[in-house]
C-alpha cells in the first residue's frame, strides 16, 4: 500500500546518512565508536524522557481531574522532577566526560602529525622521525592503519574546527594555541574530514581525504614524500616548470628540491600524489589542475590565490601536466 511504501521510503531515508566515507554513525576506529554509543545512548535517553514527559503533559490536561490528581502530589515532584533529572544526569555526565576525556589522551607509540587550518585548505605536516626529514603537504591526511595517530592542531587565522566523522571527534583550531586529538583507524579505506567551524565564505569547501593505509604501503608513501621533487624529464614538463617559475608560483609555493621556497600556500613538492585538489573538491588531474589555476576565484571566491586568467590553454595544460608529474 501506499503506507507502507512510505514507511520503507522513510526508514530508507533515515538510514541513508549512516554508511560512507563522512559519517559519525559508520565509526572506522575505537574512538569513533565511542563516540557512536554516546551518541545513541543520548539520542535514546533523550527520546524516551521526552516521550514520558509528553505523555505526562498530555494526561495532565486531559484526565479528569480525579484521575489527574496524583501528579500535583509532594511524592511525584520529589520523585519525577528532583530524584530522575538527578540520577540520570549523575549517569550521563560522568560517562560524557569520560569519553571525552578519552579522546585526547596521548597515545604512546603515536604518529605525530601537526595540522594547520588555514582560510580555506589544511597544512599537514609529518614531524621528524629518527632519521627521517619534516615533510609537509596539504589536504590529505595519510596514516597507517592500527597504529593510534595524535594530531595536534592550530589555525593560521581564523578559528576551523578538525573532524573526521568516521574516526573520532571534532577540535577546534584556534590560531595561537595548540590542541590535541588521538584515534586509531581499525580499518583501512578512504574517509574524509571536513572543516566544522564557519570560518569564512568557503567553509563548506573545505574538506580533506584521509587515507588508511597498511604499515608497509604507509611507510613507502612517506619514504616518498621525504624525497626531493622529480626533476622534468621531457619537454613538455620542463616547459611548465619553467612557467611556474616565470609565474613566480615559487613565491607561495613550495617545490623542495629547486628554488621555489614560498611558505604561504601549499607545499607541491609532491602535488600529483594527491587524490584530489582545492581542499577536497575535485579529483586531481590535468584538466582540474589547469581550470584550478585559471579560475581559483570563480570556484572558490575569497581564497589566497588568484586567478591566472592570463595563461593560453597550452601554457595551463603544461603548467598542469608539470605539477601531475610531481608524484
Ligand atoms: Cu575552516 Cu570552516
Amino acid at each position: 500500500t501506499a503506507m507502507n511504501r512510505a514507511a520503507v521510503f522513510v526508514c530508507a531515508l533515515s538510514l541513508a546518512g549512516c554508511s560512507g566515507v563522512q559519517s559519525a554513525l559508520d565509526p572506522a576506529g575505537g574512538d569513533a565508536l565511542r563516540i557512536y554509543w554516546l551518541t545513541l545512548i543520548m539520542t535514546l535517553g533523550g527520546t524516551l524522557i521526552f516521550l514520558l514527559v509528553t505523555g505526562l503533559l498530555l494526561y495532565a490536561i486531559f484526565a479528569p481531574p480525579e484521575r489527574r490528581a496524583w501528579l500535583g502530589r509532594r511524592r511525584t515532584i520529589v520523585v519525577g522532577g528532583l530524584a530522575f533529572p538527578i540520577v540520570v544526569l549523575s549517569g550521563l555526565l560522568p560517562y560524557g566526560l569520560i569519553v571525552m576525556r578519552d579522546t585526547d589522551v596521548p597515545m604512546p607509540g603515536a604518529l605525530q602529525v601537526a595540522v594547520t587550518g588555514e582560510q580555506y585548505w589544511w597544512r599537514v605536516k609529518y614531524p621528524e622521525e629518527g632519521a627521517r626529514p619534516e615533510f609537509s603537504t596539504a589536504n590529505e591526511l595519510i596514516i597507517p592503519v592500527g597504529q593510534p595517530v595524535t594530531v595536534t592542531v592550530t589555525a593560521a587565522d581564523v578559528i576551523h574546527s578538525f573532524w573526521i566523522p568516521n574516526l573520532g571527534g571534532k577540535i577546534d583550531m584556534i590560531p595561537g594555541r595548540i590542541n590535541r586529538l588521538s584515534f586509531t583507524a581499525e580499518r583501512p579505506g578512504i574517509y574524509r574530514g571536513v572543516c566544522a567551524e564557519f570560518c569564512g565564505d568557503q567553509h563548506a569547501r573545505m574538506a580533506f581525504d584521509v587515507v588508511a593505509l597498511e604499515p608497509a604501503a604507509f611507510d613507502a608513501w612517506r619514504a616518498a614524500q621525504a624525497k626531493p621533487a622529480r626533476e622534468p624529464d621531457l619537454p613538455s614538463l620542463v616547459r611548465g616548470r619553467d612557467l611556474f617559475r616565470a609565474a613566480g608560483c615559487g613565491s607561495c609555493h613550495v617545490v623542495r628540491g629547486t628554488e621555489a621556497d614560498g611558505a604561504f600556500g601549499p607545499d607541491l613538492t609532491h602535488v600529483g600524489s594527491r587524490r584530489t585538489i582545492g581542499a577536497g573538491q575535485f579529483p586531481n588531474n590535468v584538466g582540474t589542475l589547469a581550470g584550478w589555476i585559471a579560475n581559483t576565484q570563480h570556484i572558490k571566491p575569497g581564497v589566497r590565490m588568484p586567478s591566472y586568467g592570463s595563461f593560453t590553454g597550452e601554457e595551463l595544460r603544461s603548467l598542469a601536466a608539470y605539477l601531475e608529474s610531481l608524484k
